[in-house]
């Protein structure tokens, strides 16, 4: 003590003491509390350095962990060195000897490069949860986000979990999976400072990476921003993802039999494709292109943008099955605008397959919407409305074309089936809605009364496949349904409070439904809280002497939600205590340039009955 008293005395001063004339032995006033503060930090750090190293031992000593340690390494423990050792002892040993050569024990983890399947468990970064939470974690991000972002090969993702260069994996796993947390340690507090530690670190190491593993990171860091709604940070991250598709060459896959035939004389370097990387790697690259793909298409209709990925540049073919890992099948290749033929995949690939079908679908019905046309000009009207007619067969078409097994619902709640016809109908409902409530127009384009009926159909069926959801299954959907049931509501408002549901004064029947999933989902994700709220703010004000707060607002389809958000959103909500929680979108359709040519839209309802153009 008086030694350490000492040393800290030397660290204040920095000095030696030197007694002057006048001056007197003993501490300088204030001195004392200053020493004291820097004790009791010195302490604290004192205490959590050993923490750590309990943390690594509890890790590294088979006598201390042995139990736990194998469950996050359920292949490496059979039958090794004629011994029964178990992962712990392992590892241990792999940390000792790096040079170890990785002895396989599953034809799957064969395939892994050694390289990758020798790394030592690290000791984790201090902004990192527990190894014991993030492998409690991890198994939560398996469950509830995996099945429908299905980017990893699991057995790799557990057993690779701590090397050093996956790192900002599990940042990527912590920004996106604490939502689904249970337990109340760590206290809500604490997780939300490592959700915002973490989200700032998948940012930072991505930024001057671009590899496989960053990219993943990066996606999840992405599907987080989405699940807090559309605004700049999305929109960034977004970009950032596109960027790194095309650094990366992911949306492109060579292959050996079908060499290119159109060479560019200027490129950069060709990504080493398939050269070096096991299977499983090429697989988890062709999943990571077809899950962002996903992501930039739910993106940009839900900012009236269009895509960061031109469909027709994708020279790739469709993931290929969980049980099978690229390992034995080779998947069918992805042709823009062919649905894809039933195949031999497994239901679950099949069902991803279509979805990536109807992603492209959905794409081509952004573009019509979000392109601008010249409303004086009959040609402009009518070549837009042949568009719209044409990809309005070419979907019942897609529909109609589904194998049974993908049109029906299957008896067990699978998330992909759920969202796949969640698509469909968004992409059905957001045509009608503009069909039938242009934001302008002209003798031209006049609202089409059969795209209200068909509207009011294709809401009715969300609204019946919303309420047949249980709370757990809800859980277990991506965010982006909270936006398909969003847009259903909104042109549910649409419709009743321009008089065309019988309920107005009450509630619209198939509104409580579609509302109760929004609050259900809210509770995990942002965006659906806030759309719940834009709901109520036109329900809770709907008897006001001047019609509901913000009406005109509201049902302006041309507004995009991000405008919608900026415009209503303060007096819906109070403001999110989240700095990252950017704003808000919907329809999105910056439509009809001309502002002021056309009829008003009330005017132009009564010409309707002399031949509706859908
Ligand atoms: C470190 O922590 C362990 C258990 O948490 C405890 O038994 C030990 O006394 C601590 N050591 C010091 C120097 O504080
Ligand atoms: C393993 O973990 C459980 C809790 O997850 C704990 O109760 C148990 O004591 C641990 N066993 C060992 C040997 O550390
Ligand atoms: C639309 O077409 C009319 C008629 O040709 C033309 O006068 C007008 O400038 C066009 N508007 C835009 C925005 O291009
Ligand atoms: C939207 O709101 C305005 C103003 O409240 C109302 O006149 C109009 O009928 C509503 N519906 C549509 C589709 O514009």
């Amino acid at each position: 003590m008086t030694a350490l008293w000492g040393m800290l005395t030397l660290l204040v001063s920095g000095a030696t003491c030197v007694y002057q004339e006048k001056g007197r032995p003993g501490l300088r006033p204030g001195y004392g509390k200053a020493l004291e503060e820097r004790m009791s930090l010195m302490e604290n750090n004192m205490d959590k350095i050993n923490h750590s190293i309990q943390e690594v031992l509890n890790h590294v000593l088979p006598d201390r962990a042995a139990s736990n340690t194998t469950t996050s390494t359920p292949t490496r423990d059979a039958g090794l060195l004629g011994s029964n050792i178990d992962g712990a002892q392992l590892w241990q040993q792999s940390q000792q000897l790096p040079e170890l050569p990785y002895l396989p024990s599953s034809p799957l983890m064969e395939r892994l490069p050694a390289t990758l399947s020798t790394t030592a468990p690290l000791a984790t970064d201090s902004r990192l949860p527990s190894i014991q939470v993030l492998q409690e974690l991890v198994e939560l991000f398996f469950a509830m986000i995996h099945p429908f972002a299905p980017l990893f090969c699991k057995q790799n993702f557990i057993a690779n979990m701590f090397a050093p260069d996956r790192q900002v994996l599990l940042h990527g796993v912590v920004a996106v999976s604490f939502r689904f947390w249970k337990r109340q340690a760590p206290s809500a507090a604490e997780r939300e400072s490592f959700v915002r530690v973490s989200r700032e670190e998948v940012l930072l190491k991505t930024i001057d990476v671009c590899s496989l593993v960053s990219t993943q990171a990066l996606a999840l860091l992405a599907l987080d921003a989405i699940g807090q709604g559309p605004g700049p940070r999305t929109l960034n991250l977004m970009g950032m993802l596109v960027t790194a598709v095309h650094q990366l060459g992911l949306a492109k896959s060579r292959s050996s039999t079908t060499p290119e035939t159109n060479t560019p004389l200027v490129r950069n370097e060709d990504p080493d494709d398939g050269m070096d990387s096991s299977n499983v790697q090429v697989e988890e690259k062709r999943r990571l292109f077809w899950t962002i793909y996903g992501l930039d298409r739910f993106s940009s209709v839900s900012h009236g943008q269009s895509g960061g990925i031109d469909t027709k540049t994708v020279k790739l073919s469709y993931p290929s099955s969980d049980l099978d890992w690229g390992q034995s099948t080779v998947p069918e290749w992805f042709q823009a605008g062919l649905q894809s033929k039933p195949a031999h995949a497994h239901c679950n690939a099949k069902i991803w397959h279509h979805n990536i079908d109807l992603l492209a679908l959905l794409d081509r019905s952004n573009q019509l919407l979000i392109q601008p046309v010249n409303l004086s000009l009959p040609a402009h009207c009518q070549e837009w409305q042949s568009i719209f007619r044409r990809l309005d067969i070419a979907m019942s078409t897609w529909f109609e074309n589904l194998p049974a097994e993908i049109r029906d619902r299957p008896t067990d709640f699978d998330p992909t089936w759920v969202m796949l016809h969640a698509t469909f109908h968004l992409i059905n409902i957001r045509m009608y809605t503009v069909a039938a409530f242009p934001s302008t127009t002209s003798p031209y384009l006049k609202p089409s009364s059969a795209a209200r009926g068909r509207c009011r159909q294709a809401i009715r069926t969300v609204a019946s496949l919303a309420s047949s959801l249980q709370p757990h299954e809800l859980d277990r959907l991506n965010p982006m349904f909270s936006f398909v049931v969003w847009v259903a509501a909104r042109s549910l408002i649409i419709l009743w409070t321009t008089g065309y549901e019988t309920a107005y004064g009450s509630m619209p029947t198939d509104l409580e439904p579609l509302l109760n999933v929004l609050r259900q989902m809210a509770t995990r994700w942002l965006c659906a809280q806030r759309y719940a709220d834009l709901l109520q703010l036109i329900l809770d004000t709907k008897n006001n002497p001047g019609g509901p707060t913000g009406l005109e607002i509201f049902n302006d389809t041309r507004r995009t939600s991000y405008g919608l958000q900026n415009l209503l959103g303060t007096l819906a909500v109070p403001p999110a205590p989240d700095a990252f929680s950017g704003s808000f979108d919907f329809l999105d359709m910056p439509l009809l340039d001309v502002s002021d040519f056309g009829t008003s839209r009330m005017g132009a309802f009564g010409a309707e009955n002399d031949g509706d153009w859908l």
